[in-house]
């Protein structure tokens, strides 16, 4: 029996490159090996976008697109949108009457996010069960692991905890998720900070060649090299951890020497990387454009993939009810 893999992504619209390698790759890997289910968090953006839902369609079509572009396959794994199987809240609900506040109140994700939102008011009811819906949507479907990166192990180690205090009240029903903790490896945006959308600094998927070379091209690279003939060190340019990811390696042994050395330049360098983006995205994007060309494709595939994870919820539910004597 395989192992059951059980992820999410809030809805935050078009994926750059740091999602790829950091998530959707693992996930792409994952689907030949485990049992997989993967979804659309769009109640989860509600924790912090309750005030202004009008992205929430549109980032969901983009986010899945760019799934599917990538590789997510709806043949070997299940991909669904969560507020489209009504048992993630029916079950997020039973779970809050037995998860004290305490453990809620000192999930460290709680204060920070409170912090960095500063614009929104995130005291909210909602906000504060952020934890626990996750439990549910993991649970539902007695998930074993759960890749995540290390930003939601806190959540993770809270759906544990609700777990067992669940099986302990009301009989084994639920086998008690594991991380898979996936290596980000955090990428840098083109200003050399984090790859994020919101400081603007990322090179999208869906970008085409010339968006892509246009912003390769403007990326910082090593800030001590100020003219041509000055010696430059790959460790410190901006630009060189892509080109770790992206060119490949007898290339690199050619470059690191050469930038040393001062007999290339950060143009010329900067090209060959553009050039070994775009080949390696080539395939994957085209494969987007024509999916996008399909206005219904992404409804469908999500109406469908949540038909088939309602099958497994539907019987799990019926469990908890029974376990509740209900
Ligand atoms: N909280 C996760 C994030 O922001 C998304 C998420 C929601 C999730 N439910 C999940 C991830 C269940 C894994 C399992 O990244
Ligand atoms: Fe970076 Fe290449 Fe310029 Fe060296 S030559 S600093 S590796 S862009």
């Amino acid at each position: 029996m395989k192992q059951r893999v059980v992820s999410g992504m809030r809805p935050t619209g078009k994926l750059h490159i740091g999602h790829y390698h950091g998530v959707l790759e693992n996930w792409v890997r994952m689907q030949d090996s485990y049992d997989c289910f993967f979804f659309v968090a769009d109640w989860h953006s509600l924790t912090t976008e309750y005030a202004d839902t009008s992205g929430i369609a549109e980032s969901t079509r983009e986010m899945v697109l760019d799934w599917i572009a990538f590789g997510l396959d709806p043949a070997k794994c299940v991909i669904f949108r969560q507020s489209l199987v009504p048992h993630h809240s029916e079950l997020n609900l039973i779970l809050s009457m037995v998860t004290p506040v305490s453990w809620l109140e000192r999930c460290p994700t709680y204060k920070e996010m409170q912090d960095n939102l500063e614009t929104k008011d995130l005291s909210t009811f909602g906000f504060l069960g952020y934890p626990v819906l996750m439990a549910a949507d993991i649970i539902l479907y007695k998930a074993t692991r759960v890749p995540v990166g290390h930003d939601q192990l806190p959540h993770l180690e809270v759906t544990r905890e609700i777990t067992r205090r669940f099986n302990y009240l009301y009989g084994n029903v639920f086998p008690e998720p594991e991380a898979l903790l996936t290596e980000t490896p955090k990428l840098l945006g083109l200003d050399g900070r984090k790859m994020s959308k919101s400081y603007g600094n990322s090179i999208y998927l869906s970008d085409n060649a010339d968006e892509t070379s246009r912003k390769v091209m403007s990326m910082v690279t090593d800030t001590e090299r100020v003219r041509r003939a000055d010696p430059g060190d790959p460790e410190r340019c901006v630009a060189f951890n892509l080109h770790r990811i992206y060119v490949p390696q007898e290339k690199l042994d050619e470059i690191i020497p050469a930038c040393k050395g001062a007999s290339i330049g950060c143009v010329d360098c900067k090209k060959i990387l553009a050039g070994c983006i775009n080949e390696r995205l080539e395939p994957f994007r085209a494969k987007r454009v024509e999916l996008a060309s399909n206005p219904g494709f992404v409804d469908e595939l999500l109406r469908d993939g949540s038909r088939r994870a309602s099958l497994i919820s539907d019987s799990v539910m019926e469990e908890v009810r029974t376990a509740l004597k209900f």
